[in-house]
């Protein structure tokens, strides 16, 4: 009996070396950040004594966490950015994608064993210069714009919305006929972790040539007045050099002109 209860114990043991030591796949949870931010490997055993974390494959010993945020870290590869969390949980600061692969838990608690990974993925920033929008118009009957949203990395989507919901998506290209003054469509670009978006207002580019040409008009009348104008004081003016000159000529040679009156 008490042989069987050993025996017993040391296959549990031996199990547990087992499960820890081979590759038994255990849950892979993934995960996904950007860089420079940070992110939490949770664990998910509430009665802990020690987690030990490994990156894989490799297996590669990075820490060990307990309760109450406790850590012991091996190595410096991370330079400090490896925090222990209250729960036991690994908190990794100021993420590069060099962080990025499969990390293993293996969560010993007063009876159990139990492992988790999770894959963890890290994106880069998305950057106002990760993408760009162009435009297309044409004025046969009403008004079309093609609105295109390149995008220059190939791990970022594109999704268009619209305050109107009125939009016909092709890929990154969308297609609004005479658009309405205040719509407005939004090009995100992003990745599981991270977004940008750019706003546009299609009417503002279907009226940018025909406000020109309203300029281009306004512009010819206010020409055409000045013209008008100069030419009413270039009248006036003739007019008054004109009567100068006649005066001039009335004064005869037994004239004195003094102080302004003709005196003979
Ligand atoms: C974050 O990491 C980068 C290198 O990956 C480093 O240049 C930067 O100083 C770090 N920032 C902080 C706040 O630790
Ligand atoms: C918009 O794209 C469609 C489909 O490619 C094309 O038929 C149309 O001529 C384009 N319109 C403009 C204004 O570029
Ligand atoms: C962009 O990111 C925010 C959170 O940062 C998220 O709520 C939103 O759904 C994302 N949008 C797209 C289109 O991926």
């Amino acid at each position: 009996m008490r042989f069987l209860y050993r025996w017993n114990i040391l296959l549990k043991v031996l199990s547990l070396i087992h499960h820890v030591m081979s590759d038994t796949p255990c849950v892979v949870r993934s995960l996904s950040s950007v860089e420079g931010e940070e992110v939490v490997l949770k664990v998910d055993l509430a009665d802990l004594s020690e987690v030990s974390w490994m990156t894989r494959p490799g297996n590669y010993h990075i820490a060990r966490t307990y309760i109450g945020g406790k850590i012991y870290i091996r190595g410096n590869n991370y330079n400090g950015r490896l925090f222990g969390e209250s729960d036991g949980s690994l908190r990794i600061s100021n993420l590069s994608r060099d962080d990025q692969g499969l990390y293993r838990a293996n969560q010993r608690g007063p009876e159990s064993l139990q492992c988790l990974e999770y894959y963890l993925q890290v994106y880069k920033q998305v950057s106002e210069d990760d993408f760009q929008i162009f435009y297309s118009v044409s004025r046969h009957e009403g008004c079309s714009v093609n609105i295109t949203c390149a995008v220059h990395k190939s791990d970022l989507t594109v999704t268009w919305i619209s305050s109107e919901g009125d939009i016909i998506v092709n890929g990154n290209v969308i297609s609004i006929h005479d658009p309405s003054r205040n719509a407005i469509y939004t090009c995100t670009a992003g990745n599981p972790g991270t977004n940008r978006s750019i706003s546009v207002n299609p009417w503002s580019h279907c009226h940018k040539g025909r406000r020109h040409t309203r300029n281009q008009a306004d512009y010819t009348w206010k020409n055409i007045g000045r013209l008008i104008l100069s030419g009413c004081i270039l009248v006036l003016a003739c007019g008054f050099f004109t009567s100068h000159l006649k005066t001039l000529r009335d004064i005869t040679p037994n004239m004195w002109l003094i102080r302004g009156k003709l005196y003979s």
